[in-house]
């Protein structure tokens, strides 16, 4: 069967909402140590677009290297860390960046294991949200998107490692 890939969501929408969270971001935690803890793979155009977004002179960027889908597209419920961070966050006011929380798993494990390293706060930015997915409630205190419950690709996000290079988030549909 012959398979289409669909846009969902578009690169200027996109765009403008990142712009948005970066707004936001940056008087939320103006005069902070603010450390924005990229997720790997599946976060890095968006923490690269809203990175760019946050007006801070002071803001680092640190990358965490998950593990927490094999190649198909259900959840295996382990998470594995393939990359820790480069230095200690003690004190510094942490944001972890996800590409989406499906079933919370992966960022309650993070959030858990980042308290034991004594942060001075610890929030959550998601650029996608699937509640009816939800298994772990997780506070996400700053969301792009709310999506149904549909596997996304594109913009950072993978099928079997493929179309993380798409500008806009989108479906593949069967033809
Ligand atoms: P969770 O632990 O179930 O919340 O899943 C989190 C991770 O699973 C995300 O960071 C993604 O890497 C991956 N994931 C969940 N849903 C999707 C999807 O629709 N498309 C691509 N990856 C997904």
């Amino acid at each position: 069967m012959a398979e289409r890939i669909v846009s969902l969501i578009d690169a200027d929408t996109i765009a403008a909402r990142v712009r948005e969270l970066g707004k936001q971001i940056a008087e939320d935690y103006k005069g902070r140590n603010l450390v924005l803890v990229c997720v790997l793979k599946g976060s890095f155009v968006f923490t690269a677009d809203l990175a760019r977004a946050i007006e801070s002179s002071t803001m680092r960027i640190e990358f965490l290297g998950v593990r927490s889908y094999g190649e198909g597209t259900s959840t295996s419920g382990v998470v594995q860390i393939t990359q820790d961070l480069s230095r200690p966050i003690e004190g510094e006011d942490i944001l972890i960046v996800e590409d989406i929380i499906d079933t919370g798993l992966t960022i309650a494990h993070l959030l858990d294991l980042f308290r034991t390293r004594k942060p001075a706060s610890i929030k959550v930015c998601a650029l996608l949200h699937k509640p009816a997915r939800t298994r772990i409630e997780v506070p996400i205190d700053y969301l792009g998107f709310t999506i149904e419950d549909r596997f996304v690709i594109g913009y950072g996000l993978d099928w079997g490692e493929k179309y993380r290079n798409l500008e806009s988030i989108s479906v593949v549909e069967s033809q």
